[in-house]
């Protein structure tokens, strides 16, 4: 009885929590050093026109269909000069980056709308204007529309608005999405690819998504289908790799339905990359049966990425019985010594 009290009681300060930061005020600063300014474009005339005739939202933002197109049929750039491109900022090492990314970064002319995870130091790099999206745990929605009317404003304003996105723009970040909305504005976008974390998050921890005799197919997976749904499990295969993104936050869960709904072994290898690419970067390796309250015992936050298979332990396999390493291996980047492991 008191164990439900005290979660019901834990579960209304969360909505609480999630309500308040959904609420804050857009110039909310996200642990950000000082330059990082939100801009206010203020509410020019055709602004005003727009909120006015369409439905705002809770943060008084006008709802991205009702936004008038800014061309006819779609361009790469608009008359005033607008145009869009998408960026992938790849995992967070600023080293990482395309020399395409960086240039682009370095425009001092560019509105730059960043994704919340991207590391401080490629914020660092950026020269123009910064917009942080504010997606936080319950205002996913609401901060994709804020997003919009930023891009929008912007392209009003003959601005070249660049969408520095995590990872690579076309995996699981909603490239897609956004190149049909600005579509919509009368703007087709460019795409610079980026390091996507499925690839790179892996082999930041020493661990080969496929690998002869371990692995030879590798499947990609979101934690969280539309809506916080699940998504379809992918059966058991010996001979195959598969990488979580967006997971982390449902690890017991997920691990307890691969076993008893897809056929995994209780012994499956798994391993999670924490802020891959990062100065913080750490590993925790355990199994489908240890390895949630191994994430659990180490406060294993997002972003981080799953790999379940036994690429796991090809290259970690590494003390002196031929054992397979378990627990933190705390590990700066792929190039220094592992610290630590339990
Ligand atoms: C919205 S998805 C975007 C994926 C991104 N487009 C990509 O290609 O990497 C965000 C998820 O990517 C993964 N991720 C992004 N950056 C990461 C990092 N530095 N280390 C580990 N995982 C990361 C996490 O699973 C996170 O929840």
């Amino acid at each position: 009885m008191m164990y439900y009290s005290r979660l019901a009681f834990s579960v209304l300060l969360l909505r609480f929590a999630a309500a308040f930061l959904c609420h804050s005020s857009s110039s909310t600063r996200i642990g950000l050093q000082p330059r990082f300014m939100f801009v206010d474009y203020g509410l020019g005339e055709y602004s005003q026109e727009v909120i006015d005739s369409s439905k705002s939202n809770k943060w008084g933002i006008p709802a991205s269909e009702t936004l008038p197109p800014l061309s006819s049929t779609p361009k790469a750039q608009l008359e005033n000069g607008g145009k869009v491109t998408l960026v992938g900022s790849g995992p967070g090492d600023p080293e990482l980056l395309t020399l395409k990314a960086v240039k682009l970064l370095q425009d001092p002319d560019a509105l730059v709308i960043v994704d919340r995870l991207v590391s401080p130091e490629i914020l660092n790099l950026i020269q123009g204007e910064i917009k942080i999206a504010r997606k936080l745990p319950g205002c996913a929605e609401l901060a994709q529309e804020e997003i919009y009317w930023w891009a929008h404003q912007g392209l009003a304003a003959g601005k070249h608005v660049i969408r520095l996105k995590i990872g690579d723009p076309f995996v699981f970040g909603r490239g897609g999405e956004e190149v049909l909305k600005f579509r919509k504005y009368g703007v087709e976008s460019k795409v610079v690819p980026g390091v996507s974390s499925a690839f790179s998050a892996p082999l930041l921890a020493n661990i080969p998504v496929t690998h002869r005799g371990a692995a030879n197919q590798v499947v990609m997976c979101t934690g969280y289908g539309r809506e916080g749904t699940s998504p379809d499990l992918i059966q058991y295969h010996e001979e195959q790799t598969i990488v979580f993104l967006m997971a982390v936050g449902r690890l017991r869960e997920l691990c307890d339905r691969l076993v008893t709904l897809a056929g995994y072994p209780k012994d499956t290898p798994v391993g999670i990359v924490e802020k891959a690419g990062c100065p913080s970067q750490r590993t925790v390796v355990g199994t489908m049966e240890t390895i949630a309250d191994m994430a659990e015992n180490h406060k294993v936050q997002a972003p981080s990425t799953i790999i379940v298979g036994k690429v796991v332990n090809v290259l970690l396999n590494t003390d002196d019985e031929g054992e397979a390493i378990q627990g933190l291996i705390q590990s700066a980047s792929q190039s220094d010594p592992i610290l630590s492991s339990d």
